[in-house]
């Protein structure tokens, strides 16, 4: 017999409303768009078909993955191309239950290609305003610096940006983790932090606890991308539980990168156990292997999460959303009814 207790939980996660934070746009370029948007821009891809190139998603590490990711990135040019990438990511997100989402994007990944950050910010800000008034899906950008390239690359990526600060609301950190620590990027979150942008940075998803210190203190980030290194460190998990500073967790990232070797060995339950603020998130999901409602549900299975458990990943993502007190309480109004509904 199945458990019917799983059954019912894993139907909660995916029917109840969620906000998502931890989702690279262009993580969620689908091999057939890959194929369209090169076939429209004549971009020669090193693929024959979009079979051939899902058969390359077989990642060992974070850099295994980043070489196909930025490739598969290659054929966005047009301001079209961005609002199509975002836009079908919305219809996915829409269909998961998701009412509101901070999405995360790599400009430097577009301008050292010649495309200018106009046609890259104003193609997404375009999608996140249709989102709004045709799904119903609140949606807001964060500009990811690439932390391989230098300091100066970000300061330069920042200052292109800032004709088109009101389309963005806070800065990330994102790409090879390891030998690229937070400290390097000090100055230019000050920078940001100055002109009152948010700050989120990925921390502890391959390197160790220290460098979620570093994003910390050094960066004062309001939030840790994967920081799922932090159960190595005692201290920082009781400073973690005791500020509620949010973690983006992305379970099926985990496992395609092989930080974790199975997804019961995922440490999810353990962070939520330890009082942390929790969420779960998709990353990449063209390249993991499914959405938001797909990470939920898998993980609900594996770590046989409860009812409690599901609850509070969904009211921990409105917790760590950026937004004011009135759209969060709202946010919130939507979750409890929901689940006075699906409880009933
Ligand atoms: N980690 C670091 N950089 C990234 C990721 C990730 O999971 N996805 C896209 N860029
Ligand atoms: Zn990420």
């Amino acid at each position: 017999m199945k458990n019917s207790a799983v059954e019912r939980d894993v139907a909660l996660a995916r029917a109840i409303p969620k906000a998502e934070l931890h989702i690279h746009i262009e993580g969620s370029l689908e091999p057939e768009l890959i194929f369209a948007l090169a076939q429209r821009n004549g971009v020669k891809l090193p693929y024959d078909s979009v079979q051939a190139l899902r058969t390359a998603y077989a990642f060992t590490d974070l850099q295994s993955f980043l070489d196909i990711y930025y490739a598969g990135a290659s054929v966005l040019l047009q301001e079209a191309d961005f609002y199509d990438m975002a836009w079908a990511y919305f219809l996915r997100a829409q269909a998961d239950h998701v009412i509101h989402a901070e999405l995360f994007f790599d400009p430097q990944t577009h301008t050292a290609r010649g495309v200018p950050m106009a046609t890259v910010i104003q193609g997404l800000s375009r999608a996140c305003a249709d989102a709004k008034a045709q799904l119903g899906i609140s949606a807001a950008l964060i500009l990811c610096f690439l932390r391989h390239l230098s300091e100066e690359d970000a300061f330069a990526t920042l200052e292109a940006a800032l004709p088109y600060r009101e389309h963005f609301i806070g800065v990330g950190l994102d790409s090879s983790e390891l030998g690229h620590p937070p400290e390097k990027f000090q100055r230019v979150f000050a920078r940001c932090r100055e002109l009152g942008l948010r700050a989120v940075a990925h921390a502890g998803e391959e390197g160790p606890a220290e460098y979620i210190w570093q994003a910390i203190d050094g960066l004062q980030v309001q939030r840790i991308d994967h920081g799922v290194a932090c159960l190595e460190d005692p201290l920082l998990m009781a400073e973690l539980a005791y500020t509620r500073l949010p973690l983006t967790v992305c379970p099926l990232s985990n496992l395609k990168l092989c930080v974790v070797k199975d997804l019961a060995e995922h440490p999810l339950k353990k962070m939520l156990d330890a009082g942390l603020c929790v969420t779960v998130n998709s990353d990449d999901p063209a390249y993991f292997g499914g959405y938001l409602n797909a990470n939920f549900e898998q993980t609900v299975r594996a770590l046989a999460l409860s009812e409690a458990d599901v609850v509070q990943l969904a009211r921990n993502s409105f917790e760590a959303s950026f937004v004011t007190d009135a759209e969060r309480a709202a946010m919130r109004q939507t979750l409890e009814r929901a689940l006075a509904e699906a409880t009933a």
